[in-house]
């Protein structure tokens, strides 16, 4: 018997398959919360994640079974989670309806967001509410390509893990940042949730605690890397470690000594200038669903998350692009989660980036519940 079972529960660790890194996390029940048990991140192999899809099962099985290992973790089941520009997830409106019905009539719904084949989608579903006054409820529908499932499930087991369940990014993000936040402003008006990584940003907004929007972006970590890269002709390595010494700049005047970090700064924020245009259109579209005047439709506050948001200055930067204030994330800080044995220092470096790993995590018990997996 192992020693889980001793204590009746079997753990569940939570992985944030990245393009850039693999990220774990394992959450204990504490008081009246939880605290992070135990934490880790890994280098996804080269060129084995891309926009979500997951092309090196081997190679990415086993950083996952290193990382497991460095990181003393020993749970069996494990969730993992699905994002990317293929993966769908919006809020229908349908005629009220047994859930069997709405199985047969959902994959018709979906057809007409999934541009790809429906063949080869999985298409799941929650109702949200079917007490409305009218003949409507709402529908949480997710799709996503088979492959992007099916590859994950693959690597959890090959890695020696049971999976439980594949989740979304975006609402892994929001269980650990909104909903076990002590911050209360949470349940009242609109926050968007905005996660930088390498491959892709993603902007998730938060209505009244509950998920309102998710919108993926393909500007994130690799392009500021890639432009780098093109300006010094330095390999990508070395690039990462130019744009890791950078701090982000609001005007030319407050530009840095150093020549070539003002060279860098100068491929650098047009990129980043286009990918806060594209955030503040997702927040036009989000606004412009209220009617005028509606207090959902003001986005109060915004919340960084993913390793991108680690770039010195970036808070102040977009917070002065897009005129609202913004926060790094406090996964372990704020929140009804304590750091547990972890420092400070480890908390701020490494939680940021650790807060989809710790939103999956917390999936445990509801895990069975939610989306299943492929079958
Ligand atoms: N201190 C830092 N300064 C600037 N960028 C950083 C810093 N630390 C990490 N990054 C960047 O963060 C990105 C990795 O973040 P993260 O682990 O959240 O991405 P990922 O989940 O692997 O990617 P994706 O979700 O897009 O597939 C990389 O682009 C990396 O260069
Ligand atoms: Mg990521």
């Amino acid at each position: 018997m192992g020693l889980f079972q001793l204590f009746g529960k079997e753990t569940v660790v939570g992985i944030d398959i990245g393009s850039s890194c693999i990220k774990a996390v394992e959450i204990e029940p504490y008081g009246s919360g939880w605290r992070l048990a135990n934490a880790g991140i890994q280098a996804t192999p080269p060129e084995s994640c891309r926009d979500g899809v997951i092309t090196n099962t081997l190679d990415v099985a086993q950083a996952v079974k290193t990382l497991l290992r460095c990181a003393n973790m020993r749970a069996q089941g494990a969730i993992a989670a699905i994002s990317g520009s293929q993966v769908i997830v919006r809020q229908v409106k349908f005629p009220k309806m047994t859930e069997a019905s709405l199985r047969k009539s959902i994959r018709f719904e979906a057809s007409k967001y999934v541009s790809a084949s429906m063949e080869d989608s999985v298409v799941e579903f929650q109702i949200l509410d079917n007490a409305q006054a009218d003949d409507q409820m709402n529908v949480m529908l997710v799709a996503a390509p088979r492959d992007m499932i099916e590859s994950r499930v693959a690597v959890l087991e090959m890695a020696g893990l049971e999976p439980i369940s594949i989740d979304v990014e975006a609402f892994a993000l929001i269980r650990s940042l909104a909903e076990r936040s002590l911050d209360s402003e949470f349940l009242k008006g609109s926050v968007a949730l905005i996660d930088m990584g390498a491959s892709h940003t993603d902007v998730n907004i938060v209505c009244d605690g509950d998920f309102a929007l998710t919108r993926n972006v393909p500007i994130a970590g690799d392009s500021l890397t890639s432009a780098i890269k093109s300006l010094t002709a330095f390999s990508f390595e070395d690039s990462e470690r130019l744009k890791f010494e950078m701090t982000l700049q609001d005007s030319v005047d407050q530009l840095s000594s150093q020549e070539t970090e003002n060279k860098c700064w100068r491929v650098v924020q047009p990129l980043l200038d286009e990918l806060l245009r594209e955030i503040r259109r997702s927040m036009h579209y989000y606004q412009s669903q209220f009617p005028e005047g509606a207090e959902q439709a003001v986005i109060k506050r915004i919340i960084l998350s993913g390793g991108g948001s680690r770039m010195p200055g970036m808070p102040a930067y977009v917070s002065s692009k897009l005129n609202i204030p913004v926060e790094i994330a406090d996964v372990f800080g704020n929140s009804l989660i304590s750091p547990g044995r972890f420092t400070p220092d480890f908390i701020d470096e490494y939680g940021p980036a650790l807060a989809i790993a710790a939103g999956l995590a917390l999936k445990e018990d509801a895990a069975r519940a939610a989306l299943p997996m492929a079958a």
